[in-house]
């Protein structure tokens, strides 16, 4: 599901279970919270959690109806466990009390929220809210240790004065810090790429002729650089091997920087033996000065021919050695787009590779748009013109797609 980067809840459906505790006044405010956050929010309570907040003032708040039995007493209709285990992409206990953690853990299923708790294939996580003797109790801190092991995420509740008057810790988290938690949650699920590494190439490369001129290109590095860094924004570890950008390296990225095309060729097959996959989106000289003059060229009155010789081909190599390992080639044409393109996905042995023609407006070099079409052995996909960073999203879901 595509989520805003800085609403991690939006959109989201969050089962908020309530138990009867005290505490349980703070679930107004949680709810209040939640979908403020933009999250869908269905409660299940408990019976005794209706003596504590009314279903009313939950219902009002979730704009949803409240789910306490089995089924409706007045018209018998079936409140299915099982669905609503489904429909949440969270399920949150809080309060959670210490008779609810205990059947938690017991596999009790004397009511909704606990049938619920059973067969929710989702995450879970309870905010604890008691007594500070209770909570200290061996029983429940056992019960909480459990709960952990199973991956239920315990939300730690804080010290302080107590309903009882007591003071000291059992006090239910406040709501805020149970939504930064929820949101910590879905922000980290959000990193799909965790673990992989990836060598993305970028810019041009420099051939020299003498100490002084050079053999290059157009090339900005603006869209290798937008993929860098959303691979690594998808909790990817990037190796950047750039050519001579101006820009600055993104967050939490390693860059390597190389000059001509034979450097960029050692650096990017040395990176990519540990990768599990590449980007090849640098604009490789084909061909570079047969020998590079120690002094500079003088000038005289006759033309001057300068022998080029062909450079590696970095891609084809690493299409040569890749095995199962992603390869995404980049295609600039400027005639036959598609049928080149095509050409070299199969020459290179790329599993996708990203066409820009240089004939539309706003695609290719230097600017900070593109559009592109992502061509596989199956399929071609024209996107409209995006910023190169929509651009960098759209390669990055593609490969996604292919590591699943
Ligand atoms: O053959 P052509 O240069 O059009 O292929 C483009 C693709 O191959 C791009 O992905 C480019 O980064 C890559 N390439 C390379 N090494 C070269 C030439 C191109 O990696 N020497």
């Amino acid at each position: 599901m595509a989520t805003n980067a800085s609403r991690p809840l939006e959109g989201r459906h969050i089962l908020l279970g309530i138990t009867g505790s005290i505490a349980a006044y703070k679930a107004a405010m949680l709810c209040r919270l939640l979908k403020r956050e933009g999250a869908e929010v269905q409660v299940v309570m408990t019976a005794l959690a209706k003596q504590f907040i009314t279903p009313l003032t939950m219902a009002t708040l979730s704009r949803r109806p409240i789910l306490v039995e089995f089924f409706d007493p007045e018209n018998g209709q079936w409140n299915s466990h099982v669905s609503l285990g489904e429909w949440a992409d969270l399920m949150l206990i809080a309060p959670a009390t210490a008779n609810t953690l205990a059947k938690m853990t017991a596999g009790v299923a004397d009511n909704l929220l606990l049938t619920t708790y059973l067969s929710a294939r989702c995450p879970v996580m309870v905010a604890p809210a008691m007594d500070l003797d209770m909570y200290a109790h061996y029983t429940t801190q056992r019960n909480l240790k459990e709960l952990k092991e199973h991956g239920v995420g315990i939300i730690e509740p804080g010290s302080g004065e107590l309903a009882s008057g007591l003071e000291g810790k059992g006090r239910m988290a406040e709501p805020d810090e149970i939504v930064e938690q929820l949101k910590a949650h879905f922000a980290e699920k959000k990193k799909p790429l965790t673990g992989k590494h990836f060598v993305v190439t970028a810019g041009p490369t420099i051939e020299p002729i003498d100490p002084v001129r050079f053999i290059s290109n157009h090339s900005s590095g603006k869209m290798g650089y937008a993929i860098a860094e959303t691979l690594a924004d998808k909790g990817a570890r990037v190796t950047l091997v750039s050519g001579r950008t101006a820009l600055p390296t993104p967050a939490g990225v390693e860059r390597v920087d190389v000059l001509t095309a034979e450097e960029m060729y050692r650096a990017t097959v040395a990176a990519f033996e540990e990768a599990d996959g590449a980007v090849m989106c640098a604009a490789v000289a084909d061909y570079t000065p047969a020998e590079v003059a120690t002094e500079k060229l003088k000038k005289s009155d006759a033309d001057l021919q300068i022998p080029l010789k062909r450079t590696r081909d970095i891609a084809a190599e690493l299409g040569r050695t890749k095995g199962q390992k992603i390869l995404v080639g980049f295609a600039m044409e400027t005639q036959n787009e598609a049928a080149n393109a095509t050409q070299k996905l199969t020459k290179k042995n790329f599993d996708f590779i990203v066409l820009n023609s240089l004939r539309e407006a706003g695609a290719g070099f230097r600017g900070d748009t593109n559009r592109v079409t992502l061509i596989d052995s199956t399929s071609q996909e024209e996107l409209p013109l995006l910023t190169k960073r929509e651009v960098a999203e759209r390669i990055a879901q593609k490969i996604e797609q292919l590591l699943h």
